[in-house]
């Protein structure tokens, strides 16, 4: 099983990128797929968890060319996707299943879609129930809680949903499933979740609208598909968010995240951190396929801490992890409540968060929907300590341990790190390429 040591001491500078982000590469395969003809993807998300989802396509019919820096997408139409042989698997990616379960729901054919041990233990019920009332016929463990899940395609009719949870995953595996739909398909969420879904609609030429809390779609696209676009994916502000918080936290550190995405539903982290105390610059802000872009420039700061409520999770709600590092090292107590679903995540982040951020000496008190971490001082002293961690199969409590593994007393070892591949490969050379620069 892969391992990280991380040799504390040294300062992080120079300018770095990161790779594409997540959420769009999938959203971007899953378009220009649908488009007719060749679209490019350029910077796309090389992440096993993209590439899973690439994977997907290819076995229903749609010819992929991946090179290093770019995807060519040879895309079919609406109904050009064919029935796969094999049960599709969509390996740790939450994203990839929900998805497609959506989009798999109104095809002519039938799919099985499954996923590794974590992602057959998340929650599934949450998108199966609603495509259910859109007419959907799909089966599953615990009757559809679970993956494996069986989708049998059939004809669809649109809906107004109210999930009960602020969810793109859930948001657009309901839209995908409605360009398949008869009628309008609505869904409101209780806060805006990350909106991806909705800008590359509108990047394609699909008409849809917001309505407060809600997204409506029209119904099937007039026409047909309206064609192919080439789109460049920004850098991942997830990816970022681990370099952001290292600088903040290392000591004389300068370092610029070039090209990253900096939509307003996704930025929650930077948000937070320089309310308490961080030094973010957001510099150079443009715009690529209707996302907005900038570079980050951070430089070290002391941090304090923080209140954060239910209505800031959704937009920072992969950046907990990282947050929990950064409060660990700032004065005072953070409070994290109304944070329930980060126990459905890769891992049950706030238990994983405790038990291992723990062991390098960070004063934590675990909450049935968040957390109370307690700053340095008193008994704890400034540091944290070396330690032996696991990362639990998740990613990003991976990352965020080594990120903490830079500001403790002594050598911080994580084992089980090869999840770190699912959505960032490289992320140790990044590290050293900006330690060594030191
Ligand atoms: C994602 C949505 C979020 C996020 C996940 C990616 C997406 O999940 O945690 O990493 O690409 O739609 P939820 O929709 O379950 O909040």
């Amino acid at each position: 099983m892969s391992s990280l040591t991380i040799n504390p001491g040294g300062h992080l500078k120079g300018a770095i990128t990161v790779p594409g982000d997540k959420s769009i590469t999938h959203r971007a395969i899953i378009l220009s797929a649908l488009a007719e003809g060749e679209s490019a993807i350029t910077g796309y998300c090389r992440g096993e968890d993209c590439l899973n989802t690439a994977r997907a396509f290819r076995a229903m019919g749609i010819q992929i060319g991946e090179q290093p820096d770019r995807l060519r997408v040879s895309g079919k139409g609406l109904w050009g996707l064919t029935e796969p042989e094999q049960p599709i698997d969509c390996g740790n990616s939450g994203t990839g299943i929900r998805l497609l379960t959506g989009l798999l729901a109104g095809q002519d054919f039938f799919t099985v879609l499954t996923g590794d041990e974590f992602v057959r233990r998340r929650p599934m019920g949450r998108v199966v129930k609603p495509l259910r009332q859109m007419g959907a016929m799909i089966a599953g463990r615990k009757g559809g809680e679970l993956a494996p899940l069986a989708v049998t395609g059939s004809r669809l009719h649109g809906i107004a949903y109210a999930s009960p949870v602020a969810s793109a995953q859930v948001k657009s595996s309901l839209l995908l499933a409605g360009l398949y739909a008869q009628g309008v398909t609505r869904v409101t969420e209780p806060q805006r979740s990350r909106d991806h879904t909705e800008r590359l609609f509108r990047y394609f030429g699909i008409p849809i609208r917001e309505e407060g809390t809600a997204v409506v779609l029209p119904g099937q696209p007039p026409g047909g598909w309206p064609g192919t676009k080439d789109l460049v994916v920004p850098g991942d502000l997830s990816a970022a968010a681990f370099f952001v918080v290292a600088a903040t936290i290392v000591p004389g550190s300068d370092v610029t995240i070039t090209g990253v995405g900096v939509n307003p539903t996704r930025i929650g982290l930077l948000e937070v951190l320089t309310e308490m105390g961080a030094d973010i610059q957001i510099l150079n802000r443009r715009e690529e396929a209707g996302e907005p872009v900038a570079d980050l420039r951070v430089c070290a700061a002391s941090l304090r801490g923080i209140r954060i409520g239910a209505e800031r999770m959704p937009q920072m709600i992969d950046e907990f992890p990282i947050l929990c590092v950064a409060a660990a090292l700032a004065a005072g107590d953070t409070v994290i409540t109304g944070a329930g679903e980060l126990r459905v995540k890769e891992s049950d982040r706030i238990a994983t968060m405790v038990l291992e951020l723990g062991k390098m000496g960070a004063a934590m008190t675990e909450l049935p929907d968040g957390l109370i971490i307690q700053g340095p001082g008193g008994q704890r002293g400034r540091q944290l300590h070396g330690a032996v961690c696991t990362s639990h199969g998740d990613h990003r409590v991976a990352m965020s341990l080594a990120i903490a593994g830079l500001v403790a007393d002594a050598p911080t070892h994580i084992e089980n790190t090869a999840c770190i591949e699912t959505s960032f490969p490289g992320f140790n050379g990044k590290l050293l390429e900006l330690l060594t620069k030191s």
